[in-house]
Parts: C-alpha cells; structure tokens; sequence
C-alpha cells in the first residue's frame, strides 16, 4: 500500500506549526500531494520529495519559512479543498492567513463553516473578502469548540491551532477517522500535548513552539479497499500488503456480509471471492462507518449482486456521479436523494466513460474490470489525485489494463 493521501496533506500542513523540518516517510507521488507542495511553496516553505525508492521508503520534506502577506490563491484552493488546512497552522504561528474560501466541487458545496467557528473560538477574528478568508489572531488561546458535525479537516485544522495556543483546548464531536489520529501522532512527536484522539473529544494543551520531526505516515486504508474490491468485483484473490484491517472494519464487514472471504493478519489484508456476490445494503458514516470514500467503488460492486442493494450516501450531497456511467454498462441503478437502489445484473458491458471525482473514476476502473469487452476511462487525471500508478498495482494482479494517454 501506499502512505495515505489524507494523512499526507494534515501532515505537511502541520509542519508550518514547527521551527524545524518535517520529514513524511513513505508519502506516495500524487497530484494532489505536488499541489499542496506548490501551495505550501507560496507561503514561504520548503518541500522537496524524493523521486526514487519504493513508496514506503520515500522520503517527503517540509521546512516552514516566512509566509509574509502570501496568500493561499483561488487558482489553486479551488481545485483541492485540502488547502484549508494551512488556515490553522498559519494563524498558530504567524498569528494571520489569508485563503480563498473553496469553491463547490464535484461533490457538494463543502463548506467550511465549522473550521471558522472553532478558530473565532480560539480568538481568532475572521472576515470574508473578494473570496478570501481573512483572519488574524495576536495569540490564539485554548477554549471548549463543539462541532455541529463531523468534519475531518475541521478537527485537524482545529487540533493544530489548538497545539501553540495558549491554555487548553477541548474538541467535542471531533472525527475518529485514522488519518486524524495519524496526526496527533506526528503533533506529538513534535512536543504537542495531545489527548483524545480517535475518540469524540480531543484535548490540547497547548505549548510555546513545537520542533520539526520524522513521521512514517499510516497505510491508505481507502487505496487498499479500493484493490480489495477489485479482487471481489472480478472473482479473484487479493492481498492488500501493508494494509492496516483495523482501520478497515466496516468495509471487511460488508466485503464478508457479500460472501467474500476477509483474513486479517498483522501486515496484510486478503480478500477472496468464490461464491455469488451477495447483494447487501450500505450506508456511509463517519469514521468508524462506512467511508464515503468507497462509497462508488461499493456500488460498482454491487452492480453485480444477487438482488437489491440500497447505498445511502450521508456525507456529501452529491456524490453519485458514478451512477450514470455505470448505468452505460448496463448498471440497473435508481437514485432518489442520497440513496440509490442497486439491482444486480448477470453482467456489465464495458463502454467508454468519463470521470467525474477522484474515487468515481475508481469505482468505474473495478466495474470495467468485471465486465465484458473492453472499458476506457476519460479524464483519468482525477484517478491521479489519489492513487499512485493505480494501473500497475491492477496489472501486478492480474488485470488487463494500459494507461493509453494522459
Ligand atoms: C475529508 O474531507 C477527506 N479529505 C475526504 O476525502 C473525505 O471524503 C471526507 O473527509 C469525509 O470522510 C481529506 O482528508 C483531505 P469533512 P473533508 O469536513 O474534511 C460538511 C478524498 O476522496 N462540512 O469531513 O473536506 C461537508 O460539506 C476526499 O480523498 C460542513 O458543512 O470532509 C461534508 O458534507 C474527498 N462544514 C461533510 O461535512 C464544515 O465546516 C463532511 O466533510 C466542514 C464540513
């Protein structure tokens, strides 16, 4: 497996916290990692990634520098919402920020009204200009923040202000995911004074400065169980090495509840497929639930059942663009709000199909690996973003596929 992608960007975030380097072990080459690179570049840092080695033993180096009046800029946020996490940071150490406030995209408007209101808790005074949030803080000081929701970015961002903060500060209603416990770890390392991760209450105390650091960053637990249904999508047997099953319960869960055969083992995940694909429903949650970001490749999955599966998508507001490129390959799929209703088919049949989102493009790359004749994937660009050479990891198992242009 490769580093987690969402456990890179809060982790090169963080280090503009810190008066020394941050170095990431085992970051994989994405888009989206060279562009919080570049953003990062704008704001008076350093970042330089080794090109060479194996994924896990790549090494990914962030030193933070003077931001000045830099600005994170719309041409960049606005096509990587990850960009707000350098908000809390920025306001942490140089007691000001100014980022364009995302854009929509593909998958939902996205606000980020829940990272606002913890930092104006922490002091902070923020205004929006031409698009721009603009906020300043002479020192940020520790308080009580409750999130009206679950937000992953939210609570990292919120957890990094609150380490150089004065006083302590309690986040209720924080996100359990890995990727947030991922960086308490490396926050740690760095001399902050973390409690409460994975849990919904997070406690900072908050201290004068925080020093850089080596961090072996987590698997991606979303990569892996993208392969993995590869494997049950297509009848085979996939081992995902380096894949952590227990960050990965509700996928396993639901991967076993389809007749696939799940084993866990210290290093590795395998999932095999012998049997029909037993139809089953599924509904996205937050972390421990199950990740939205399989929520497309799930659902190609289940285009192959053996009855109904109903998909409830809870997360974001629109994330079934999947449905109608599935549908070209014969997909039986009815979407009313956020939930659709799966009727398995005998087969698919591969077509050409466009990509929409990063883990949509996923989801069609396993359905064209189970259907019949041949299936291209425009706009793989968003495949990309968040999978590394995502073609040869396929081909490795045994899948006929090429990345015919760019
Ligand atoms: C993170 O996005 C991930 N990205 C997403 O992965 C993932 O889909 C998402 O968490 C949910 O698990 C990174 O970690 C870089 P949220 P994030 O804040 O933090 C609403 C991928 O494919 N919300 O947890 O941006 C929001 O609109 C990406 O790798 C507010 O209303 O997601 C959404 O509906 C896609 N106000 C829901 O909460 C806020 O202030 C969850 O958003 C913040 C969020």
């Amino acid at each position: 497996m490769s580093g987690a992608k969402n456990a890179v960007l809060p982790a090169m975030a963080a280090a503009l916290l810190a008066d020394g380097p941050v170095e990431i072990v085992g970051a994989p080459r994405l888009r989206d990692i060279a562009t919080f690179g570049k953003l990062l570049g704008i704001l008076g840092a350093t970042v330089t990634q080794d090109a060479g080695g194996t994924d896990r033993s790549r090494l990914l180096r962030v030193a933070s520098g003077e931001p000045g009046e830099a600005e994170a800029p719309y041409d960049l946020v606005k096509t990587m919402r990850a960009s707000v996490l350098v908000l809390g940071p920025l306001l942490a150490r140089y007691g000001r920020a100014r980022i364009s406030l995302p854009g929509g995209c593909a998958i939902g408007p996205r606000p980020i009204d829940q990272h606002l209101k913890g930092l104006e808790l922490l002091g902070a005074r923020t205004t929006l200009s031409e698009g721009y949030i603009e906020a300043a803080a002479d020192r940020l000081r520790g308080a009580p923040v409750y999130f009206d929701l679950k937000t992953v970015t939210g609570t990292e961002n919120l957890m990094m202000a609150a380490a150089l903060a004065e006083g302590t500060t309690v986040l209720k209603n924080a996100a359990r995911e890995p990727e947030v416990c991922d960086l308490a770890r490396l926050l740690r390392a760095m001399g902050a004074d973390i409690e409460g991760e994975g849990t919904d209450e997070i406690t900072v105390r908050g201290v004068r400065s925080l020093r850089g650091a080596r961090h072996e960053v987590m698997a991606d637990r979303i990569e892996a169980a993208t392969l993995l249904l590869a494997g049950a999508i297509t009848g085979g047997d996939v081992t995902a090495l380096g894949a952590d099953g227990g960050a990965m319960d509700a996928v396993l869960e639901k991967l076993q509840e389809s007749g696939a055969e799940v084993e866990v083992a210290n290093g590795f995940v395998r999932v095999r497929r012998a049997g029909p694909i037993r139809s089953v429903n599924m509904k996205t949650a937050p972390y421990p639930g199950f990740p939205t970001d399989v929520q497309a490749q799930f659902m190609a999955y289940m285009c192959l059942g053996d009855g109904f599966s109903i998909v409830s998508e809870t997360i974001f507001e629109n994330r079934f663009m999947h449905v109608a490129e599935l549908r070209r390959m014969g997909g039986r799929i009815d979407v009313s709000g956020n939930t659709a209703a799966v009727k398995g088919v005998q087969g698919l049949s591969g077509a050409p199909l466009m990509a929409t989102d990063l883990r949509a493009s996923a989801s069609l790359v396993l359905a064209g690996l189970a259907a019949s004749g041949t299936t291209e994937v425009l706009r793989i660009y968003h495949l990309d973003r968040g999978y590394e050479s995502l073609e040869n990891k396929l081909s490795s198992l045994g899948a006929d596929i090429a990345r015919v242009r760019e």
